[in-house]
């Protein structure tokens, strides 16, 4: 039987942050859970875009909807965020590690990372970091970070991340994605190491028609590109189904920490929820501890409460 957001259990009484919640995946995400009876954090960049999408969901009788502001493309803004939520709620149940960008022209983030890098990967490590002793010690208390088909295309460029030599659009989205299964994984095993009940999993959503790729077109794209996603839309499922693998995997109890969900069809494009398999470097715990360390250093003290 295929698994849908009908499935998803009453989360009553929980907390669940959800990043990027004003626009595609997020946004679905956010009516899902509120639905269920979540209150939904949704935390965004954009005052007026989360003004926005919080109506929107009002609208159709929706309530518990909180806005939180976040850039992840800031590391300051991060922590101001974590201690906002810290200050008006003591505690969080679930955290979805789903903004994105894909594909801009290289551009720096105010710590000055690689945009992808900074805001994919760091942002969202230094997110969780600060966020996981309001999760501690909650019942059945959940991390899931998004990632995506790219990680398997993926390598991390020990020597220079942020693309100072050769920036490749594509490469530096792999990298990044590739880069937020690693953390996911390394995430559960440091908490199962620490006993402290806080899972952590991995989901993509195949290819889900949102304001990813018209926004990676619009800013760094060309013709050819936009001709390719045109050709590509048939195989594109709603943000509805691209959103069931975060939801399942935050919320289904048969879910276990360190697993990665994504769609059953058509080599994970599309479908309903299933367990898939993981990119090879993000199973070598040695390469997962390194860029940890990695990610430690480039953020220079940023990563921690
Ligand atoms: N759609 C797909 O086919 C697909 C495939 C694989 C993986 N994914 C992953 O799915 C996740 C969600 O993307 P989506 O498809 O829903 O795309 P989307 O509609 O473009 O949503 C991306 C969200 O991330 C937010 N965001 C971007 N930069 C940010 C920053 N600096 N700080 C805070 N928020 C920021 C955006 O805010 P603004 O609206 O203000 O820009 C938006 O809310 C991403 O992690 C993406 O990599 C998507």
């Amino acid at each position: 039987m295929v698994w849908t957001a009908d499935a998803i259990p009453s989360q009553e009484g929980r907390v669940a942050l959800v990043t990027g919640a004003n626009s595609g995946l997020g946004l679905a995400t956010a009516r899902a859970l509120s639905a269920r009876g979540a209150t939904v954090v949704m935390a965004c960049r954009s005052r007026r875009k989360a003004e926005a999408a919080r109506s929107q969901l009002l609208e159709v009788g929706l309530t518990g909807l909180d806005l939180l502001e976040l850039d992840l493309a800031d590391l300051n803004s991060v922590r101001c965020a974590a201690s906002e939520l810290c200050d008006r709620y003591g505690h969080l149940d679930l955290l979805f590690n789903n903004a994105g960008v894909m594909a801009p022209p290289r551009t720096l983030t105010k710590q000055g990372h690689e945009l992808q890098l900074g805001v994919n990967h760091l942002g969202h490590m230094a997110l969780t970091l600060q966020l996981l002793p309001l999760m501690q010690g909650r019942h059945d208390a959940r991390v899931v970070t998004v990632t995506s088909g790219a990680q398997y295309f993926g390598r991390i460029r020990w020597t220079d991340p942020s693309w100072n030599e050769g920036y490749d659009r594509y490469g530096a989205y792999s990298q990044s994605k590739l880069a937020n299964v690693m953390f996911a994984l390394e995430l559960e095993a440091q908490q199962q190491e620490q006993e402290s009940g806080i899972r952590s999993l991995a989901a993509h959503p195949g290819l889900a028609r949102t304001d990813l790729q018209p926004t990676a077109i619009a800013t760094g794209g060309n013709q050819f590109e936009a001709l390719v996603y045109r050709l590509m839309d048939p195989l594109f499922q709603s943000a509805d189904m691209g959103a069931l693998p975060q939801l399942h995997a935050a919320t289904a109890e048969t879910a276990q920490g360190g697993e990665h969900y994504g769609p059953d069809q058509w080599g994970g494009m599309r479908g309903h929820p299933t367990r898939c398999w993981i990119a090879q470097a993000a199973l070598d715990r040695e390469q997962r501890q390194r860029l940890w360390q990695l990610s430690e250093e480039l953020a220079g003290g940023l990563l921690m409460p």
